[in-house]
């Protein structure tokens, strides 16, 4: 039989919602009941790796995630490995004697393996990275000519929030009216060079995996809370139009403010799910005390917080010497591997104090 592998390897950074998204209108299709926005990180650090191949000699589809295999026939992986193969196109390299037709990708099987190069499913949206990526690379392999809005289109079936990881800096997914889907895609606000002081400091609390999936989390809380009705129908609109002007106008005041009041009313609409949710942790209340009082103390915000399904603290600060007095503090209040159970900080491109 024919003897030979094609692969493709990328690199996608992992994203963080300053305005949440939290609820499924279609949880097959992953449409959310709400329009969200992001900031890309920086690719050096809190990515996702991911190389794909494809061999007439693999017998089936497979993945390993961090040296360990895990199993692809979840449905989500199936939506976006069928929406893949379905806009394959024909490739063909001469000097290697390759020649797959769109109608062989059908028949041919992959071989994924892919690394987070920090704690998966502690509420580090690992699976946004993860799941962009392996729609990325995937669609490379493929020679899929779709653009990126398409592909967030299918991304968005592997994982909600991945849908965002296509672009950097700062990312809206517009929720969509289609019941098929096709207008739920990401698109970008500004690129990676619009906003460039932002540091993006993230105090890891707990890098243990978090007790309630983003998924299940999702359906109790729509199931039962009252406040998310409200948030989805009279709150986020608003804000969405408030955030797309502040980023516009890099109004840091307003941002931080935003931000904080988002990604609070997210963890209270957790509270009002039945059974409630619980995130934040101890810690986690300490370092928002910590920094409302700092930014009541200079006059106006220098630090944004944000948590998403997990304890560990996303901290956004003005510009590098506000990152560098924030760092500070938490230093002195959260001494890493002391009484709180703070293990590191990832700030900028290393991560310290392991
Ligand atoms: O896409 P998921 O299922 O990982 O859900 C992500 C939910 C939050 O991270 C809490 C919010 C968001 O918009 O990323």
């Amino acid at each position: 039989s024919e003897k030979w592998i094609l692969n493709v390897t990328a690199q996608t950074p992992t994203n963080i919602a300053v305005i949440k998204y939290w609820g499924k209108r279609d949880e097959d299709l992953i449409l959310p009941i709400n329009d969200s926005i992001s900031v890309t990180l920086d690719p050096n650090h809190l990515c996702t790796t991911t190389s794909v191949a494809v061999s007439p000699a693999f017998t089936q589809d497979r993945m390993w995630l961090n040296g360990k295999e895990v199993s692809l026939s979840g449905g989500r992986y199936q939506n976006c490995l069928r929406e893949l193969r379905s806009r394959a196109s024909d490739f063909e390299d001469e000097k290697k004697g390759i020649k797959i037709t769109k109608k062989n990708w059908e028949k041919l099987h992959v071989h994924v393996v892919s690394y987070n190069n920090f704690p998966t499913a502690a509420g580090l949206a690992s699976s946004a990275a993860g799941l962009a990526c392996l729609v990325f690379s995937l669609a490379k392999l493929m020679n899929v000519k779709e653009d990126h809005s398409k592909l967030s289109a299918i991304a968005r079936q592997g994982s909600g929030s991945a849908c965002r990881s296509l672009y950097g800096g700062f990312v809206k997914w517009i929720m969509g009216k289609e019941e098929n889907g096709s207008d739920s895609i990401a698109v970008q606000l500004a690129d990676e060079k619009h906003w460039d002081d932002l540091v993006i400091i993230i105090a890891v609390v707990s890098s243990r995996q978090k007790e309630t999936s983003s998924t299940s989390g999702m359906r109790d809380s729509v199931e039962t809370s009252p406040l998310i009705k409200h948030r989805a129908k009279e709150v986020v609109p608003k804000r969405i139009i408030e955030m797309e002007e502040v980023i516009r106008k890099r109004d840091f005041p307003a941002f931080a403010r935003l931000t904080c009041a988002d990604s609070n009313q997210f963890h209270a609409v957790c509270l009002d799910t039945l059974p409630p949710i619980f995130y934040m942790n101890d810690t986690s209340h300490r370092i928002i005390s910590c920094v409302e009082k700092w930014n009541r103390h200079e006059g106006s915000p220098q630090v944004a917080y944000t948590f998403d399904a997990g304890p560990n603290a996303v901290l956004i600060s003005h510009n590098r010497k506000a990152a560098t007095l924030l760092l500070q503090r938490l230093l002195f209040y959260f001494p890493p591997k002391s009484d709180t159970d703070l293990n590191s900080y990832v700030i900028g491109d290393k991560t310290i104090l392991k």
